[in-house]
């Protein structure tokens, strides 16, 4: 990426400096729109389910930035060899998770390619002064994570026959809900950063926030909540390739105290469609919390931000 020549624009809010979760242009004082593109191919076995979390994981940017979805296009491709209802199902499922975001699909385009592959562009509205960015986390401010981790070592487990039905249930429950909820929530309280764990994993993507606040984020491991299994699964060695190089990235920069592997693997676990990682003020930390109990999923504080300490992310 650094081989892209670097544009300016004053209307600008957020490029690709601070590694954030979208794009953002001031159109007047009071709107702003973000703009976002994710597609991906298949991670479940069922078309309607792979096209509602692919659709959960494109809106899913917006909600990291405090925004709200108003448009989306499809962007597809698709085999010509395959059977054209399978696609009819991945973009029904897709569909149905911008109505609920309460966003139009207005549209998208397809092409003809070996593997299927599917996912948005999203545009978002947000007023400029609630924007939250990845990088203005404080000193003292509480971390909050707003889904359980697990979702690559239980899509691994999945594919090696071994995932219980239960299991991959929960997964696909987990990856289909959407952030807005806690979205919702969430802005009625003092939140300095924000962003969504995706690829990169948790310990990547709060590595970023660290970076780009100049703080440290300091993780209590044993707090994070955990998919059913993934223990299990990290622990006989069903571990996602994109772990490893999410390890890799960080290093130098981690101080880790964590006891047994499997934990530090599941801080690395490449997440579809993961939760929220809120920085929130300290004093609105236990309000917050309480409120997010109400959601379906568990919503956990897994540490908190300090002034920058030798290295940018501690694991405890
Ligand atoms: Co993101
Ligand atoms: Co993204």
């Amino acid at each position: 990426m650094s081989k892209l020549p670097k544009l300016f624009d004053p209307m600008l809010i957020v490029g690709t400096e601070t590694s954030d979760d979208a794009a953002v242009y001031r159109v007047t004082d009071e709107i702003a729109i973000i703009q976002t593109v994710d597609f991906f191919t298949p991670i479940v076995d069922d078309p309607y389910t792979f096209g509602q979390i692919a659709a959960a994981n494109a809106l899913s940017d917006v909600y990291a930035m405090g925004g709200d979805p108003k448009i989306a296009l499809n962007i597809a491709a698709f085999p010509n060899c395959l059977d054209s209802c399978i696609l009819e199902e991945i973009l029904a499922g897709g569909a149905d998770k911008v109505i609920e975001a309460g966003a139009v699909l207005a549209g998208g385009h397809t092409i003809q390619d070996e593997e299927p592959k599917y996912g948005l562009c999203v545009t978002g509205f947000v007023n400029p002064d609630n924007l939250w960015k990845n990088n203005g986390a404080e000193a003292g401010d509480v971390l909050i994570l707003t889904k359980p981790l697990g979702s690559g070592i239980i899509s691994t487990a999945v594919k090696g026959g071994l995932a219980s039905e239960t299991e991959a249930f929960y997964a696909i429950k987990v990856m289909t809900t959407l952030n807005k909820y806690a979205r919702d929530i969430a802005k009625e309280y003092r939140i300095h950063s924000c962003t969504d764990i995706t690829g990169f994993g948790l310990g990547g993507h709060a590595l970023e926030m660290a970076e780009g606040s100049d703080r440290t984020l300091v993780i209590e491991s044993e707090k994070i909540p955990v998919m059913t299994g993934a223990r299990e699964y990290a622990q006989m060695g069903l571990i996602p390739a994109g772990t490893y190089r999410n390890r890799e990235y960080t290093e130098g920069k981690v101080e880790s105290h964590i006891q047994g592997d499997w934990l530090e693997d599941l801080i690395y676990d490449p997440q579809t469609s993961g939760g929220l990682l809120l920085a929130v003020h300290q004093d609105d930390g236990k309000e917050l919390l309480r409120r997010l109990a109400a959601l379906e999923l568990p919503s956990t504080v897994i540490g908190k931000v300090t002034e920058k300490q030798q290295k940018t992310l501690v694991l405890k």
